[in-house]
């Protein structure tokens, strides 16, 4: 039995993980949202930068993609993963929509309200400002946010909050 892991942000244009397959796919009632603070990929602990998390919302929908894990690499992609997704993120079960499969049962990583790392909302200007002078171990918080529009924009994936803040960073 292979894995299903559904990435919504960096794990979209740098899976780094040995999948076989992969589709985009969508999460019904979820949004993506630049909620969490990133002590240790894209800021400090002293000044977190802001990455994403998925956030439920009625009417919302999130468009990423899925990628299937061979069975002999689920233990060591779930290690890489959770070091990865370690500051503030949680492994959920989540059903996404894919055209070529239906619906898949996948594995996502979200930081949850009120971890160590929340940031939470703030106005789009102020996500931006705060985007722009943060940088940590994995580069410049504006490149995650770029590289993801890119890809967003590669795949023909219309997503408003990321067209914006990317839009106030260039
Ligand atoms: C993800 O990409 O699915 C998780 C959030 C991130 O690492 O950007």
């Amino acid at each position: 039995m292979s894995l299903w892991v559904f990435g919504y942000g960096s794990i979209i244009w740098r899976p780094n993980i040995p999948y076989i397959a992969a589709y985009r796919a969508t999460a019904v009632g979820w949004s993506r949202r630049f909620w969490q603070g990133s002590h240790d990929h894209r800021g400090t602990p002293e000044a977190p930068g802001r990455v994403l998390t998925l956030v439920p919302m009625n009417g919302e929908r999130c468009e990423g993609r899925v990628f299937e894990i061979p069975e002999s690499e689920i233990s060591s992609t779930l290690a890489l993963l959770d070091h990865r997704e370690k500051n503030g993120y949680e492994r959920q079960q989540l059903r996404v929509e894919t055209a070529e499969l239906g619906i898949v049962d996948a594995l996502t990583y979200i930081a949850p309200e009120h971890n160590e790392a929340w940031l939470g909302d703030a106005s789009a200007q102020m996500i931006a400002d705060h985007i722009r002078v943060s940088s940590g171990p994995s580069g410049s918080n504006t490149d995650y946010v770029l590289s993801l529009h890119d890809a967003l924009e590669a795949d023909d994936i219309q997503d408003a909050h990321i067209a914006q803040i990317a839009a106030l960073l260039r």
